[in-house]
């Protein structure tokens, strides 16, 4: 196959384009191809002595908060810099054709808002956004006085971003609206992620019990690819294009 104009199966074609209730899960991987490192692939630059799961827990951060603020900040420089992919521009134009499109994101990256994307659950939170590890609620204007990390103004605590780290619970609201969308869609696309981390890996089991059909978008296997109807094995930037392109022009 070509990837650069995959052949797509016409039952897969044929599957999403008459979705009435359409839900994508997306990873990392849907970012890569913006430039933003994944988890599992090797971290890159400065960065590449540590791995996220010393980083992005409560007691690393209870243990070195500054080295903890400062690989958030890193990844926020790296964010303004890097822009939404054709992949992510792909489900700005699903959601515009789909009766019923929930997009679910394990991203905390912000790239699907920027791209376009209207409703966008985010389960692991979103790294633009700061909260009081005391306090766990959202602060956006603090004092700087030069102290890493910087203190909430109200109570004094250390701020920290707003992603959910390992051993952490997930925004309650997001799992359930992500559980309720996996159970009542038809067709759920898993797109970028390694399908390892659960509640998130879970969803695509809960829509395919309940008879949906499930598509796989990447280029490596997962222990979700055996369980996919369709996978299309490449990367999001190119396998979104092309699905886009074989679902016809938009009706109406
Ligand atoms: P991973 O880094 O675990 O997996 C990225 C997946 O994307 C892999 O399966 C790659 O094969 C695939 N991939 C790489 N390039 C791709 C491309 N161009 N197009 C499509 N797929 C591509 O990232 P996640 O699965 O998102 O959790 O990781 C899940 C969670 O683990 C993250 O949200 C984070 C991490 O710990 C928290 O921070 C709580």
């Amino acid at each position: 196959m070509n990837s650069r104009t995959p052949e797509l199966a016409e039952e897969l074609v044929h599957a999403v384009r008459g979705a009435h209730h359409l839900v994508v899960l997306t990873g990392a991987g849907i970012s890569a191809e913006s430039g933003v490192p994944t988890f599992r692939d090797a971290q890159t630059g400065l960065w590449a002595k540590f791995r996220p799961e010393e980083l992005a827990t409560p007691e690393a951060f209870r243990r070195s908060p500054k080295v903890v603020w400062e690989w958030y900040a890193w990844r926020r420089q790296l964010m303004a810099r890097v822009e939404p992919n054709a992949g992510h521009r792909t489900l700005v134009e699903l959601e515009r054709r789909v009766p019923q499109f929930t997009l679910i994101t394990q991203n905390v990256d912000g790239l699907h808002q920027r791209a376009g994307s209207r409703n966008v659950i985010e389960l692991h939170g979103n790294i633009a956004r700061t909260k009081c590890f005391e306090e766990d609620t959202l602060v956006d204007r603090w004092e700087d006085t030069g102290e890493v990390p910087p203190r909430c103004p109200r109570c004094g605590g250390r701020l920290r971003p707003d992603v959910v780290w390992f051993n952490e619970m997930l925004p309650p609201e997001a799992i359930a609206r992500a559980l309720e969308a996996s159970r009542a869609c038809d067709v759920f696309l898993s797109i970028g992620t390694s399908a390892l981390v659960h509640p998130a890996a879970s969803l695509p089991f809960e829509a395919s019990e309940r008879g949906a059909t499930v598509v796989e978008v990447n280029p490596d296997d997962t222990p979700l690819t055996a369980h996919a109807r369709f996978r299309l094995r490449g990367p999001a930037g190119v396998m979104l294009p092309a699905l886009l392109a074989a679902l016809g022009p938009a009706s109406g």
